[in-house]
């Protein structure tokens, strides 16, 4: 802990004012009161999957203080869903200040009568960080909500080039109220083996990171193609790199060639997510965005993990350096709400086709607003870089340190991850970080992920990497 204190970057990020000091861990976690919790609640709601019940009021920056006192530090931030760490005193606020009172009394159908504040939003906050070429957004729930609606356009704009000036006809209209629409029903995404892209009906059928998600639905029969999923550190696995990353765009082109016409669109994470934090090239990702253009299929960048700033810029695909944009880029998590950017040629001719009874959560778009100003005001996206770059170095060192315990230490930001040697050490290790006072997740079947908030800094990245060579030490 010294070592690594004495030579913390600095970020340009003020300190979280009153931020606990370190972790303090005082019970088992969980602790006898989430216990208590969990059969109350269990009584109602599946409560298996809870980590522990968090005190909301008292949890604050990057530690998340448990109903039984616990302060642990919050590297996992609800699924990737905390962009200013807990209670941030801006939002606070903005709160207290009356500032959110017009989005208080009722929730609006966004697509009937929204309130003024809501254009001023969409403009404050959703354009003033939209991917560049993109500018138009619907807005929504969740991020499986964004994605379904993300395919929807792909598939209007398909039929609709399909059609060229034809008008819709009779016998179209007759079919689809049938669920008979012959053409209609060649038509497929493209998704990636080991990608996640939500649970609803249409989404679970492009989600292909784990079998228990997809067991017993009916799903559409669309292909798929290897994730290339590179090797760290990538010196040392340049060339398995390469062959994999050509394996896969040779896979996506053969599936493109083979149904002309009828792949409405290619759907891939910046970094595979759930499936297990694997990444690609910028190289890779040029190439297939040329693929998809070539064959005329939409390319659908899925940021529902990665947006937010957690890479070090807004969106991910920003780093690849595309000579076009994306089509759509989907987003949620850290942005509080759903929603998905589009080009203009997206945007279905009639009205209603792509909608829903809210379109959105006003008052999360008002959070976002606040999100927004102070991820700028506090330089939050360079500190990420930052701390990103540092929090990288630090699990390359475990790995090197710990090479029968870790491997594969790899990070943009600080959305980063190491793999454990054996998937069986997995549920134990996750065991012992929490019961160390660290709230941390998985990925894949072997990997430990780091989803922090944009606040971490690297006085945070000290004390969990002491951690994790502290645990590793009775693993090795
Ligand atoms: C890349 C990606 N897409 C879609 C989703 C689905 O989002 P939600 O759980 O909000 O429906 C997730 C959730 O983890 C995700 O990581």
């Amino acid at each position: 802990m010294i070592g690594r204190m004495a030579s913390l970057p600095s970020v340009p990020m003020p300190a979280f004012p009153g931020e606990p000091e370190c972790i303090a861990v005082t019970t088992a976690i969980p602790g006898p009161r989430s216990e208590e919790l969990r059969v109350r609640h269990g009584k109602h709601q599946d409560a298996r999957t809870v980590h522990v019940y968090q005190d909301a009021k008292k949890s604050l920056g990057n530690y998340l203080v448990d109903v039984d006192g616990n302060v642990m530090l919050d590297l996992y931030g609800h699924i990737a869903c905390v962009p200013l760490g807990y209670n941030h005193p801006e939002l606070l606020s903005a709160w207290r200040s009356g500032r959110f009172d017009w989005a208080a009394g009722y929730r609006p159908a966004l697509g009937v009568a929204p309130p003024a504040e809501w254009v001023e939003l969409v403009e404050r906050a959703l354009m003033r960080i939209a991917p560049h070429g993109l500018n138009h957004v619907m807005t929504v729930t969740s991020g499986a909500e964004a994605v379904e609606n993300a395919i929807k356009a792909a598939f209007i704009r398909l039929a609709q080039r399909r059609r060229g000036a034809k008008p819709v006809s009779p016998d179209e209209l007759a079919a689809c109220m049938k669920n008979a629409q012959p053409d209609v029903e060649k038509f497929k995404v493209l998704s990636f083996e080991g990608g996640f892209h939500g649970r609803t009906l249409g989404a679970l059928s492009l989600t292909r990171s784990k079998a228990i998600h997809k067991l017993d639905f009916p799903a559409f029969d669309w292909p798929t193609a290897p994730f290339p999923g590179n090797r760290f550190p990538l010196a040392d696995h340049a060339e398995e790199n390469a062959r994999s990353e050509a394996r896969s765009l040779e896979e996506v082109e053969r599936v493109l060639r083979a149904h002309p016409d009828e792949v409405a669109a290619v759907i891939v994470e910046p970094i595979q997510g759930e499936g297990g934090d694997r990444h690609a090239s910028s190289g890779f990702f040029r190439a297939l965005r040329k693929l998809t253009k070539d064959h005329g299929a939409a390319f659908i960048a899925d940021e529902v993990q990665t947006g937010g700033g957690v890479t070090g810029s807004w969106w991910a695909h920003e780093s690849w350096d595309l000579d076009e944009p994306p089509d759509l880029v989907t987003f949620s998590k850290k942005l509080q709400l759903g929603g998905v950017y589009m080009r203009e040629a997206f945007v279905p001719a009639e009205p209603y086709r792509l909608f829903s009874t809210f379109l959105g959560d006003p008052l999360r778009l008002a959070q976002l607003e606040v999100i927004v100003e102070v991820a700028l005001r506090d330089r939050l996206l360079e500190s990420t870089a930052i701390t990103g770059a540092f929090l990288v170095r630090g699990l390359e060192e475990l790995a090197a340190r710990f090479p029968s315990v870790f491997s594969d230490a790899r990070g943009r930001g600080t959305y980063a991850a190491i793999d454990v040697a054996q998937p069986a050490m997995l549920p134990r290790m996750l065991e012992r970080f929490r019961a160390a006072g660290l709230e941390v997740g998985s990925s894949g079947t072997k990997s430990i992920r780091f989803r922090p908030a944009l606040v971490f800094a690297p006085r945070h990245v000290a004390e969990a990497l002491d951690l994790f060579a502290h645990v590793a030490e009775s693993f090795a």
